[in-house]
Formats: C-alpha cells, sequence, structure tokens
C-alpha cells in the first residue's frame, strides 16, 4: 500500500535520526553552549527502529537516510545497517556524517551493506574550520572522505553550507576539491531552521547569487533535466563536473517534499519545521503492533498538508524561527534532534 498526503505526496522517504548527539558545534546548527539531550532509556533500539521501517516500508517508503545528530556516535551503527541493507522493499539506504570519526569506520559502514555515503564539509581551511564548529579537526574530516573515495560507495557526496562572509568564497575550491575526489558537492542555502538560533536573512547566499559567482568562474552552467523528489536541483559545469544546489531558503521544494523524520526517541515529524511530532515509540512499546502502528502512520500521513519552508518564505517577519529559550525546553525542535 502507498500512502499519499492531501497535496498527493507520497511517503517515499524516511531520514532515521538514530541519535541526538554531536561531536561538533557548527554555528548553523548547535551555536549555544548548552544542550539538553533525550534521556538514554527513551533511544529507539535497533530492533524497535527496524519494526518501524518495515512499517513504513510497507507504506510505500524506499528510501531511508541514517542521520543525527552525527549517527556515527551510535554505537554499534553497522549492526543497524547490516539490519536495513537486507530489506528488499529499501531501493535506497544512504548516511549522512560530519566525518570525524569516518576514518576509523568507514570500511565497517561499507561492509555492513551501506551503498551510498553523504558527508557535511564547510570549509576546507582549518582555522575556518574550528571557528565554524568549535573543534580543529578539519584533518579528520579530509582522511574520512579520503577513505570513504576509496571503499568503493555507490556515491559519495558533499554537503556544504554556504554562509555570507565565511566560507562563500570556497564555492569554487569545493568544487575542485570534490572533482579530485570523484564526490558530489551540493552548496545549501543557510536555512532558519530549529537550531540555528544566529540565523540572518543577510548571511544566506541564494542560489541564484552562487550560480552567478560560479558562471563568472567556469563559464556556461546548464542545468541537469531530471525530475526528482531530492531536493538538490542540480547542474553541469562545462568540463561535465556535475553539483547540486538546494535552495530550501529562497526556493524551496515543498510541493515534492516526500520526506518525513524520525528522532531517535521515536517522534515522527511530517515536516523538517513542524512543530508537532506523532510519538511511535509510547505506542509501540505499549504493544500497539504493526498494523495499529500502519494504521496511526498512515492516517497521520493522509492528513498531513504541511509546507513549511514555503510557509516561512511567505511570512512577513523572518528571523530566527525559536527563540533559544524554547529549544532548551523543547530539544525536540533542535534540527540536530530532527537529523539535519
Ligand atoms: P540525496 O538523496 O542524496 O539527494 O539526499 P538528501 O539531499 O535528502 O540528503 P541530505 O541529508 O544530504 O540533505 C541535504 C540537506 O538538505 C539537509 O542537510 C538539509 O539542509 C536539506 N534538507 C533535507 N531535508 C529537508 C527537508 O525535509 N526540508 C528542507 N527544507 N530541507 C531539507
Ligand atoms: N541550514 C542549512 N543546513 C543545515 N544543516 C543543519 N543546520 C542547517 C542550517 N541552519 C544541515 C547541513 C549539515 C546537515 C547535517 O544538516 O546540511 O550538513
Ligand atoms: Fe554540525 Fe551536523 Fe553536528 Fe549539527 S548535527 S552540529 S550540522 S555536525
Amino acid at each position: 500500500m502507498r500512502v499519499q498526503d492531501r497535496l498527493g505526496r507520497p511517503l517515499a522517504n524516511l531520514r532515521v535520526s538514530v541519535t541526538d548527539r554531536c561531536n561538533l558545534r557548527c554555528q548553523y546548527c548547535m551555536p549555544e553552549r548548552d544542550y539538553v539531550w533525550l534521556p538514554r532509556a527513551d533511544i529507539l533500539t535497533f530492533e524497535e527502529i527496524e519494526t518501524l521501517v518495515d512499517v513504513f516500508a510497507s507504506l510505500g517508503t524506499t528510501k531511508v537516510r541514517l542521520t543525527g545528530g552525527e549517527p556515527l556516535l551510535r554505537k554499534d551503527l553497522p549492526d543497524l545497517l547490516q539490519l536495513l541493507s537486507r530489506k528488499s522493499a529499501l531501493t535506497d539506504l544512504a548516511l549522512t556524517t560530519n566525518g570525524i570519526l569516518l576514518a576509523d569506520q568507514v570500511t565497517a559502514l561499507r561492509a555492513a551493506g551501506l551503498p551510498r555515503l553523504t558527508v557535511s564539509l564547510d570549509t576546507l581551511h582549518a582555522d575556518r574550520f574550528q571557528a565554524l564548529t568549535r573543534f580543529n579537526s578539519l584533518d579528520a574530516v579530509l582522511r574520512g572522505l579520503d577513505g570513504a573515495a576509496a571503499a568503493g560507495f555507490d556515491s559519495v557526496k558533499i554537503d556544504t553550507v554556504v554562509i555570507r562572509g565565511v566560507n562563500d568564497d570556497e564555492l569554487v575550491p569545493m568544487l575542485e576539491y570534490g572533482r579530485g575526489l570523484g564526490a558530489e558537492v551540493r552548496f545549501i542555502e543557510y536555512m532558519d531552521v530549529g537550531g540555528a538560533t544566529r540565523w540572518s536573512m543577510d548571511d544566506v547566499v541564494s542560489r541564484r547569487e552562487m550560480l552567478l559567482g560560479l558562471s563568472a568562474h567556469y563559464g556556461a552552467i546548464t542545468p541537469v533535466d531530471e525530475q526528482t523528489a531530492a531536493p538538490a536541483d542540480r547542474f553541469t559545469l562545462p568540463d561535465g563536473t556535475v553539483f547540486g544546489i538546494i535552495s530550501s531558503t529562497t526556493e524551496p521544494f515543498c510541493r515534492q517534499c516526500d520526506r518525513s523524520r524520525l528522532t531517535a526517541d521515536g517522534l515522527w515529524y511530517r515536516c523538517l519545521y513542524a512543530r508537532e511530532g506523532t510519538d511511535l515509540r509510547g505506542p509501540l512499546r505499549a504493544g500497539l503492533g504493526t498494523d495499529g502502528l500502519r494504521r496511526l502512520i498512515g492516517e497521520t500521513w493522509e492528513a498531513r498538508d504541511d509546507r513549511g519552508a514555503e510557509d516561512r518564505l511567505a511570512s512577513e517577519d523572518r528571523s530566527r524561527l525559536i527563540p533559544v529559550e524554547t529549544l532548551q525546553d523543547q530539544p525536540h525542535l533542535e534540527m540536530h534532534t530532527r537529523g539535519g
């Protein structure tokens, strides 16, 4: 059975956060001094995640992406990948990591059946990396990416959040670096998600501006002719290099959005910007069973009309989304709890 929401969007893509913890403090995601973590007892076990993924798959989910926080902080993650990579209903399985622990784990991840990997990397300058993430760990990420390039994944992507005055002069070097590695680079507009407490529209570099800068350097840039539900629009440089831009801030893709998010403690969000989630852990642990869960998830999806990023674009007062104090009380509103 394949459910659709009120705008005809399928439940095709599930992002599963396996931990809310992170070993970086990126300015655009976790800039505060202190964070409130989810209670350990609430974190879903791998078996619970597997049960939920099976229910989602029975409703039309074919793509699963593991996220965090930083997913490689979750103990024994390859065991979960082994469970999920055996699911024939899933045509796509991927993982988004900040790369800090990647060099040590990449072989085990690949051996557990992970086909695709995305690594976040915003700068190639060590001093900027430290200013942006509070850790002096650029070398570790670069080693992780070297390992990933050698591990034989179907694809390796690099996600770069572009911030004015911080790394907006690195678009060309990032593309060159990605090309050398055989990884597709995607530039992401800085978003006013929960957690981005320092966000301001002035710091956003729009897709239009990125394309102008890149064509001034490379010459004509051609859009790749494709229709996908992926957030990235893809482009080709004159030499054939393909890259992507995710323009969630200035040109949101809500109309095609087929994704939902499961937090590490089993709250399910129908939109990155949603204030309310659906508790799946409670019913699961209370013994609701797969038929009941299927009904709960299916009916909740059928009622979905969220278009969070479009609503933000239309809002008159566009400053940061959620005050710091509210985030301390409601950590589920944080981007790092929702899975990046
Ligand atoms: P691919 O299948 O490889 O294209 O994956 P992806 O682009 O879905 O995955 P990734 O985790 O790399 O997502 C890239 C970025 O897109 C995220 O880090 C966010 O900045 C943004 N993004 C992801 N999901 C959403 C979403 O639901 N809504 C919005 N507005 N932006 C999102
Ligand atoms: N704007 C854009 N992307 C963000 N991410 C986290 N916070 C933001 C933000 N404010 C995304 C980045 C990062 C991933 C883990 O989460 O893409 O690479
Ligand atoms: Fe940075 Fe990702 Fe950690 Fe957020 S969750 S602080 S974006 S590494």
